[in-house]
C-alpha cells in the first residue's frame, strides 16, 4: 500500500488555560505548524518518533503513546498492521497541543491509509478519547483545534452565552466549543523555555489549590474567563495594544494559580521591557512555551531569548 501523510495542528491558548477545565471561557488559535503522521505497511503495529528516539509496539508498551495508538487502532478493527512515523514541527510537551496534534495526525493517517473516510467530527471525537488517555480530564480545546484549525472559544454553555459570530458549535462532554472566523493573523513570537512539564500534573496542582480555597480561586478563574471574551473583541478590532494588556493581566492571574516558573517570568518581563504589547505562558505552564505579542521589530528580543538558551520561532505556514 502507498505511504500516506497526515497532520494535526499545534495551538496556542490566548486566554483561559486552567480556568476552562472548570467551564470558564477560553480562547485558542491554531499554529500553521503541527505533527505529521506517515503510515505505511508493516508486519506489526508499530509507531516511531525519530526526534525522541522512540519505537513503540502498542500491544506491549507501557508508554502512554502506545496506549493512545492502541485506542485509536480500535476504531479500525480487522485492518492490516501498519507502521506510523511521527514528525514534529512543534516542540513536544511544551504547551502547544502536541499530544492532540499527534492523535489527530494518527487518526487521520489511519483513515486515509485504510480508505475509511471519517468526518472531521469523528476524527475529533477519536482525538478527544485519546486526549483523555494523555491528560485525564481534557477540556477538548486542543483536539478540536488540532483537527479543524482556526480559532475556538470554549465554555460551559449553561453559564456563558454563545459568541455572536460563532459558525459552528461542537459539544464535548460538559463543554461547548464555538468555532470562530479567524479575523487577523496575530504577530506572536513563541518562546520555548525548554523546561519540561506535564499537563496532567499541572492540572492536578491547580485542583489542589481550589480544594484549599474554592471561593478565592473560582474568583481568579472567573476573571480569567472574562478576559477571553474581551480578548476576542480586541482581535476583531485588530487592537494589539489592548490585546497585549489583557495577555499581561491573564499572566498575573496564572501566577496566582501558581503555574508560572522562573523562566516564564523572565521572558514576560523582558518582553515588556523591550516593547512587546504583552506576553503570557500558553498551555498548562510550569515550563513549556510563552507567547509574546510583538510589534514589527522583535530582533533584539529574539536575540536576548536565544542568548538565554530559549528556542524562539514564529508561526509559519504548514506544508499540507
Ligand atoms: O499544556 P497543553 O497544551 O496540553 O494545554 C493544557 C490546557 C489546560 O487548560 C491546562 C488543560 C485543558 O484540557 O484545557
Amino acid at each position: 500500500m502507498e505511504v500516506k501523510k497526515s497532520c494535526g495542528y499545534g495551538k496556542i491558548i490566548l486566554f483561559g488555560e486552567h480556568a476552562v477545565v472548570y467551564g470558564y471561557p477560553a480562547l485558542a488559535t491554531s499554529l500553521e505548524l503541527g505533527i505529521f503522521a506517515h503510515v505505511e505497511n508493516s508486519d506489526c503495529n508499530e509507531i516511531i518518533v525519530p526526534c525522541e528516539a522512540l519505537h513503540i509496539l502498542p500491544d506491549k508498551s507501557k508508554h502512554v503513546l502506545g496506549k493512545v495508538f492502541a485506542k485509536i487502532l480500535s476504531y479500525f478493527p480487522n485492518e492490516s498492521t501498519c507502521k506510523i512515523t511521527l514528525h514534529a514541527e512543534i516542540p513536544l510537551a511544551a504547551g502547544l497541543g502536541s499530544s492532540a496534534a499527534t492523535s489527530v495526525a494518527i487518526a487521520r493517517g489511519l483513515s486515509k491509509y485504510y480508505g475509511k473516510e471519517l468526518k472531521a467530527t469523528e476524527i475529533n471525537e477519536i482525538a478527544f478519547m485519546a486526549e483523555s488517555i494523555f491528560h485525564g480530564t481534557p477540556s477538548g480545546i486542543d483536539n478540536t483545534i488540532a483537527c479543524f484549525g482556526g480559532t475556538c472559544y470554549l465554555r460551559d454553555a449553561n453559564k456563558f452565552p454563545i459568541p455572536e459570530d460563532s459558525f459552528e458549535e461542537i459539544s464535548l462532554k460538559k463543554l461547548t466549543i464555538s468555532r470562530l472566523p479567524v479575523v487577523h493573523k496575530l504577530p506572536f513570537l513563541i518562546v520555548n523555555t525548554k523546561r519540561k512539564r506535564n499537563t496532567k500534573k499541572m492540572v492536578s496542582k491547580v485542583r489542589d489549590l481550589i480544594e484549599k480555597d474554592a471561593n478565592k480561586y473560582h474568583d481568579v478563574m472567573g476573571q480569567i474567563g472574562a478576559l477571553a471574551k474581551k480578548g476576542y473583541d480586541c482581535i476583531k478590532k485588530n487592537d494589539h495594544e489592548n490585546l497585549g494588556l489583557l495577555l499581561n493581566e491573564n499572566q498575573k492571574y496564572l501566577n496566582l494559580l501558581n503555574v508560572s516558573c522562573r523562566e516564564i517570568d523572565f521572558i514576560c518581563e523582558k518582553s515588556l521591557e523591550y516593547g512587546a504589547y504583552g506576553a503570557k505562558l500558553t498551555g498548562a505552564g510550569g515550563g513549556g512555551c510563552v507567547i509574546v505579542l510583538i510589534d514589527k521589530d522583535s530582533e533584539k528580543l529574539e536575540t536576548i531569548f536565544r542568548e538565554n538558551g530559549f528556542d524562539v520561532f514564529k508561526n509559519k505556514k504548514m506544508e499540507n
